[in-house]
């Protein structure tokens, strides 16, 4: 785990090393042909990829650098070869570079002992193909907290593979996470799925696990099977001693007393998934990390109302502690209301927790949350169910998987896609703003220290809104209220890279001295040669800046230089 903590020099020795032992990828690359002609190189090792942690901020290493996450997700069935057809084409849609697909326990062990990796195997080679990268899924002992992604074997051999118990002593729909033998059994087919991995994806497309899906229980805050009772009436490990600043040693309804049950069942079940994934990791070390269903982010809620036990953010602190291999927890967003996601990026965009949106509502609405997500640096956001496998999970999600749908997403990827590893170094590097449009449409400033931005909604191209209400002119039809947002990041001391949708961004100082005026130095439109250099297309002037920097649909990238006079 690359994690708060684990400090940059470990960190970046890691990559170094890895990127600097060159070998030649003969089992893999070369090996295609039996013999090597005059013109085969030794080819330098792919990096295997990482999260990395320097000065508080945190980066996903791809190939060696920084790397944003434009993602999506993928239906929960379309994990079989038969569907990619029908996958591929919304990645390319809505202009996204990660994949997220499942890859459930059902499929790959439908036997006990004997693996099939067929979709496997067909999912990383059209991923090379399709030059997208993949975030795996893993769907075994809980998925949404139940167990219907385990095998037959496992899901119909309840003596075996014991559900939880209620405090009556009945079953419930959820594996027990107390059960050796079913963790043992998901940890063989996670590592076979790991070791099968390090043999057919040199390149690394496949990019992190996630490991398990949504964990925790409804309706039941802990597990009350006999083993369950004998742990949680034994003594707290220090771990969560220390990680919890207990005051006093004991058991768990001794330490935690109205917390005991659902802190106990957020380490049985952190404590199952990290024996997971360092099994898995000491295969192949590729990030991994848990999605989490969500709590209230400021009401207090009973927990048997939530997935009790899962990373919800009250006991990220347990869960840190007991999976130190899980390099994060990833808050689900399905609410669309802008206080709401604001309250959740708040609960999970902690210095242990590096900010990483796995999951999204794909209804348009949701598609602006990109700007803030991306603002707090997060290593990626990707919205859910985005195929063409005929499905929708409205009223979670869209209503129609339609050019609409596609094209929210769309419109924001296409503004970080051409200059995404420019901005991943940024995000790591400097400092980064971003903001979505609030629900009442109401304008916002970002303190940005010497300077302040102010960005604006549902405005025109031209015109001070003042001017623009005296004409009548109201809401340009192509800004759909609730679509906008911008994305800012520090280039240098007066000077910043912005890109926007349906929005308009104006610069000032922030506190101004006596006498002391802003303005617009320059303002180049632009874009990132392959080599990372910025090419400037056309300098910004005129109606182009006379009313702020508006932006519209379309994608623009500005360098601003501000300047007083
Ligand atoms: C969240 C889960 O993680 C997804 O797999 C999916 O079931 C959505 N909820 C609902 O569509």
């Amino acid at each position: 785990m690359e994690h708060a903590g684990s400090g940059i020099t470990s960190s970046w020795l890691k990559s170094t090393r890895q990127a600097l032992s060159l070998g030649v990828i003969a089992g893999a690359l070369l090996l295609a042909g039996c013999h090597q002609d005059a013109t085969t190189q030794p080819v330098a090792k792919v990096p295997v990829p990482s999260v990395v942690h320097k000065d508080g901020r945190y980066a996903l290493m791809v190939d060696g650098a920084p790397f944003t996450m434009l993602g999506v997700q993928a239906n929960n069935s379309s994990n079989y070869p038969a569907m990619l057809p029908k996958v591929w084409p919304a990645v390319e849609r809505v202009h996204a570079n990660t994949l997220e697909i499942p890859v459930a326990w059902e499929q790959i062990e439908p036997t006990e002992g004997t693996f099939d990796f067929s979709y496997v195997d067909a999912l990383v080679k059209q991923a090379v193909a399709h030059k997208t990268r993949l975030v795996l899924l893993w769907f075994a002992t809980w998925k949404n907290t139940g167990a219907a992604y385990t095998p037959g074997w496992v899901k119909n051999d309840p003596k075996r593979f014991p559900r939880m118990l209620n405090e009556k002593g009945e079953r419930i729909y959820a594996m027990s996470p107390c059960s050796d033998t079913t963790l043992e059994a998901d940890k063989k087919a996670f590592v076979a799925l790991m070791t099968h991995l390090k043999k057919i994806d040199p390149t690394h497309a496949v990019i992190m696990m996630q490991v398990e899906n949504e964990t925790g229980t409804y309706g039941l805050v802990r597990d009350h099977s006999p083993e369950a009772e004998r742990i949680f009436n034994s003594a707290v490990p220090k771990a969560i001693l220390a990680a919890t600043k207990a005051t006093k040693t004991g058991t768990w309804p001794e330490v935690f007393g109205k917390n005991a049950d659902e802190y106990f069942h957020a380490w049985a079940i952190s404590s199952y998934i990290e024996k997971i994934a360092a099994a898995g990791k000491s295969v192949l070390d590729l990030p991994m990390y848990v999605n989490a269903s969500l709590r209230d982010p400021v009401k207090d809620q009973d927990p048997k109302t939530y997935s009790a036990g899962g990373p919800v953010w009250n006991v990220l602190d347990i869960w840190h502690a007991a999976a130190p291999d899980i390099f994060t927890a990833a808050p689900d967003l399905y609410n669309r209301h802008y206080d709401n996601v604001m309250a959740n990026l708040d609960r999970y965009d902690r210095p242990d927790n590096p900010l990483m949106i796995v999951e999204i509502g794909n209804d348009p609405v949701y598609s602006r949350y990109f700007f803030p997500v991306l603002g707090r640096h997060a290593l990626g956001f990707a919205p859910f169910g985005m195929d063409y496998a005929d499905y929708v999970n409205y009223p979670l999600g869209a209503k129609a998987m339609d050019n609409a749908t596609f094209e929210a997403v769309a419109s924001k990827f296409r503004l970080v896609e051409p200059m995404m590893r420019q901005w991943a170094k940024l995000s790591f590097e400097n400092k980064t703003w971003g903001v979505a449009e609030p629900d009442d449409s109401a304008s916002q400033t970002l303190d940005l220290g010497r300077w302040k931005a102010t960005v604006s909604y549902g405005q025109w191209l031209f015109g001070t809104p003042e001017y623009n209400a005296q004409s009548h002119a109201g809401r340009p039809a192509w800004s759909v209220p609730q679509s906008g947002g911008a994305l800012i990041a520090q280039l240098g001391p007066n000077e910043y890279l912005v890109t926007a949708y349906n929005a308009r961004v104006d610069f000032a100082l922030a506190n101004p001295k006596p006498g002391e005026q802003s303005q617009l130095d320059k303002v180049e439109e632009g874009h990132y040669a392959k080599d990372g250099t910025w090419v400037v297309d056309r300098i910004w002037n005129g109606d182009q800046t006379d009313y702020g920097l508006n932006f519209a649909t379309a994608p623009h990238i500005l360098h601003v230089k501000l300047s007083t006079y």
